[in-house]
């Protein structure tokens, strides 16, 4: 999985460093690093409620969001909010915020960090939790929890049978909990979706998987040791998570009218109006690089929100899709975009591999289309800040980021000020590049509709 973190120990004079974040051009063509130390942890409030592939540090949408000079009753927009970093930052700053995502699990996640709970009386959230420990630990009844899991035909291969028996035990008991405190139904449902993440966490820790890696491996080490037991690791999820999500409704409440909601699935046709949003701040899909159904293929099953027939033709739709989904008959011919830097590359990838020249092919074309959107929905005043790097397909340096830099401006988005920011990717077990795992710098570009 890619984690993006931060280089603390980098010496190099043309590093800045997040205390000297400038508010003028004077960051062009600079090397940044937001230092997570200095201004917050990187899982304050709710943001370390749940892994997430490629997620950005919480540093960058706040820097964005000052740096556009936002205020209340201004909009923010994600359209790919993965798990909801954007939109926190924004909520504790007290700006409405928009987030579009293409994954289930994404938008269930993100929803789930935005929604302060049992905000009359936020402390109440400890005796709820305590008493849904309790009915957890007084249920004896297997066979009704089991209906509970909509499991794949090779869950054995992943859980052993006792700890599918408890996991089925801590989602029957989420579904079917009666909150002691709560008003009315959209507190339930609320306190549902919170407890419900928060058993997602656990389900790779209480499994054979390699938590290592991006790709779904078993892992030896914990074939040989054993796997968590999920009633003691839904404790400990609660026993971290739930002080955090009591801080972030406290926040909340300083705002109280502010809003954080998440709007849609494709980022190429977002449901918003002309001129509507005042800043977009976003890091796309890497191309052909994350397989994000794949990296939480069992959450998304085990808490139902794909069926195991729909897993494969919703893979495909996902901008940067994994090679594995894809159906002969899209590949077998060339497509070009038109731009002829793409097109060069396109061309030499598709002499080696037809089908990674189709996902460079669909990629930028459906960057394209995103970008359109993008600049529909900002308003005349607004800014447009991405956050991505470079590829390496097949051998070929691809410089997604530059591509999609004049895509933009093609597109009508005009630069303003572009720098780079460091980071460090501790286990990159992706075919990224050729130096996986070792410092990197990603590009940050900003751009104003007018
Ligand atoms: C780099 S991740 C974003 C991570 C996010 N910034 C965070 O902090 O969690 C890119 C996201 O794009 C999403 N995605 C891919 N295709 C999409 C589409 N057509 N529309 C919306 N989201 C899409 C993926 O599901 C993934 O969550």
């Amino acid at each position: 999985m890619i984690k993006r973190a931060y280089n603390m120990s980098t010496t190099e004079k043309t590093v800045l460093t997040v205390r000297e974040l400038p508010k003028s051009n004077s960051l062009n063509g600079r090397t940044v690093t937001f230092h997570s130390d200095i201004v917050r942890k990187v899982s304050d409030y709710t943001h370390g409620l749940h892994d997430y592939p490629a997620k950005y540090i919480p540093q960058i949408p706040k820097w964005a969001i000052n740096y556009s000079k936002l205020h209340p009753g201004d909009t923010v927009l994600d359209p790919f909010c993965g798990s909801g970093t954007t939109l926190v930052e924004a909520r504790l700053m007290g700006i409405d915020s928009y987030g579009i995502d293409i994954n289930p699990l994404a938008r269930l996640l993100a929803k789930a960090k935005v929604t302060p709970l049992c905000s009359e009386e936020p402390h109440s959230l400890y005796k709820i939790s305590t008493d849904l420990l309790k009915n957890i630990a007084a249920d004896k009844d297997t066979k009704e929890a089991e209906r509970y899991l909509n499991l794949h035909s090779n869950w054995r291969y992943w859980y052993d049978e006792k700890t599918i028996t408890r996991l089925a035990k801590i989602k029957y008991n989420i579904e079917n909990f009666t909150p002691s405190i709560g008003k009315n139904d959209k507190d339930a449902e609320n306190l549902k979706q919170f407890f419900l993440i928060c058993f997602s966490s656990i389900l790779k820790k209480c499994s054979y998987f390699d938590e290592k890696q991006i790709k779904v491996l078993r892992s030896k080490e914990k074939f040989k040791a054993g796997i968590s037991d999920p009633y003691e690791a839904f404790k400990k999820a609660l026993n971290s998570q739930v002080p955090k999500m009591v801080q972030f409704t406290n926040k909340c409440l300083e705002t109280p009218s502010c809003e954080a909601k998440i709007i849609g699935n494709d980022a190429k046709s977002i449901h918003l109006p002309n001129d509507s949003i005042d800043l977009v701040v976003t890091s796309p899909p890497y191309i052909n690089a994350i397989d994000y159904p794949f990296a939480h293929k069992y959450n998304l099953l085990i808490l139902g929100l794909l069926k195991p027939d729909d897993y494969r033709p919703h893979s495909r739709d996902y901008i940067g899709v994994s090679e594995r989904v894809l159906l002969k008959k899209t590949y077998n011919d060339i497509k070009l975009t038109g731009d002829a830097e793409i097109d060069f590359l396109i061309k030499k990838i598709y002499d080696v591999d037809k089908i990674r020249a189709y996902i460079m092919w669909e990629y930028f074309t459906d960057m394209r289309t995103v970008f359109k959107e993008v600049y529909r929905v900002l308003d005349k005043d607004g800014k447009f800040i991405i956050v991505v790097g470079s590829n390496y397909i097949r051998k070929n340096y691809v410089p997604t980021h530059l591509l999609l830099k004049k895509i933009a401006e093609k597109e009508g988005l005009l630069p303003n000020i572009k720098f780079f920011h460091r980071i460090q990717r501790r286990f990159l077990g992706i075919p990224r590049n050729h130096t996986g795992g070792v410092i990197r710098d990603e590009m940050v570009a900003v751009f104003k509709k007018a």
